[in-house]
């Protein structure tokens, strides 16, 4: 028996109970069932690493505005579809001075979580054109929204980014778009799971091309301002978060409140639709929605028939937290650096001990330091050193249930405590003792 900082025959126990055939292509909620189950056989804590869950306490001036307008009595009140005032004007100041971007507060729409603004968009986009029928994610990407096209029945192709970089990118793109098929193109900015942020060059790549075939570009920016490389936080002045939105206006946006204002469990976003979009029309909607405006469609067809609306008090907590940082009276980058930091400290301690970073650059540039990290190490797959590193009492993701054609992990930085980097560093020198290669 080899000797692993978790006893080996615990987790091989477990991993055994647990019915998994491939703990690889185990979900994330799988895997965090699993080292429960090993976490309390052993009574060792695991360093976790495969849920992206924010690890910093929510912005509390969301928390007072909530507060109040529970007090104020909105908790019986139906909430507006639209979203109320205060929350879709202070998104509109919040493009202004964090994109760069001019949108009307009406085509501001809270949903619950970016979650639901994915679902109510593939929903709405599923019936946009007769002929165009189907999704592209630019892959690796966020597991759900392809479950969400499975549980609706949407089409969806996806190609993994990691050979398109730069100039490649436009034929590997136009490949798809000129079968005629691709209603919108999905992606996330800086990306879920590998990190990687678009530049400016391919940003306006996609755009081009965008404009070019008519599709539309669904950008999640779930991870507002994190590619710290670039300081955005002073409202109005450049640099600005990277968007789509700078080169077409084709585009819908997702400005989730869970991990810039760590408020994920208010279940609280902001899709952003273009004017263009928001007032257009496509008689193809007809059929289903008895409009053919796409706004109305999302708003009084959609997000009505899935929730009727968001949370009203949660929107009172991100009108007032995004009031914060158009004032400038609160920095919310300074706070979420935190993880800038750990990830660089931790991606060291990898790397340290044999692990490499799997996707490492955008075009020239090193990647940034933040919420994830990729890593593989010689010799393994992904899903068999998510399954080793188990011994270790270390957990992530694979990234084979992400789209990435690349074998490793997603490494999540949220919820390590920087009390477990010694632990975390002791593991990861044992690894290597035992894989010496
Ligand atoms: C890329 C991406 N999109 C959307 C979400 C979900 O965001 P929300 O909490 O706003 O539903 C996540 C959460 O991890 C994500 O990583």
């Amino acid at each position: 028996m080899i000797d692993t900082p978790i006893p080996y025959d615990i987790v091989k126990e477990k991993i055994k109970e647990s019915g998994l055939p491939n703990i690889g292509k185990a979900s994330i909620r799988e895997v965090k069932r699993l080292i429960n189950e090993i976490e309390k056989a052993s009574g060792q804590k695991f360093v976790r690493m495969e849920m992206g869950i924010p690890g910093l306490p929510a912005v509390q001036v969301g928390v007072d505005a909530q507060i109040e307008a529970l007090k104020n009595g909105v908790a019986a009140i139906y909430p507006d579809i639209e979203g109320i005032p205060e929350l879709k004007s202070e998104m509109a100041r919040f493009c202004k001075n964090f994109l760069d971007i001019d949108v009307p507060a009406s085509s501001c729409v809270p949903t619950v979580g970016s979650m639901q603004a994915g679902f109510a968009v593939f929903m709405t986009f599923k019936h946009l054109h007769k002929e165009k029928d189907t999704t592209l994610f630019i892959d690796p990407g966020f597991p759900v929204q392809k479950q969400q096209h499975r549980i609706m029945g949407a089409k969806y192709e996806t190609f993994d980014v990691y050979e398109y970089r730069g100039e490649k990118l436009r034929d590997k793109l136009e490949s798809y778009l000129k079968k005629g098929n691709i209603h919108s193109i999905v992606y996330s900015n800086p990306n879920n799971p590998s990190w990687i942020c678009f530049t400016e060059n391919e940003l306006r790549i996609i755009a081009d091309l965008a404009n070019k075939y008519d599709v539309v570009v669904i950008e999640d920016l779930a991870y507002f301002g994190m590619d710290f490389r670039k300081n955005i936080s002073t409202p109005g002045q450049a640099p600005y978060q990277s968007t789509v939105a700078k080169y077409t206006d084709n585009y819908v946006l997702f400005i989730s409140s869970s991990k810039a204002f760590s408020y994920a469990g208010e279940r609280l976003a902001v899709m952003v639709i273009s004017d263009k979009l928001f007032k257009g029309h496509f008689p193809n909607l007809k059929e289903n929605f008895g409009t053919d405006s796409l706004g109305h469609a999302i708003v009084y067809g959609s997000v009505y028939a899935l929730t009727s609306g968001t949370a009203h008090s949660a929107q009172y907590a991100m009108a007032a937290i995004l009031k914060a940082c158009n004032d400038g009276t609160y920095n919310f980058i300074e706070v979420i650096k935190e993880y800038e930091r750990k990830a660089h400290e931790m991606k060291q301690m990898f790397t340290d001990n044999g692990f490499e970073v799997v996707y490492d650059k955008d075009e020239d540039n090193l990647l940034a330091d933040g919420f994830y990290f990729t890593i593989g190490y010689p010799g393994f797959t992904g899903d068999e050193l998510l399954e080793e590193l188990l011994y270790y009492g270390i957990s992530a993701i694979s990234l084979s249930i992400t789209g990435s054609q690349r074998q490793g992990l997603r490494a999540c930085v949220s919820l390590v405590n920087r009390n477990q980097f010694p632990d975390l560093k002791v593991r990861l020198e044992k690894f290597k003792e035992n894989h010496k290669h």
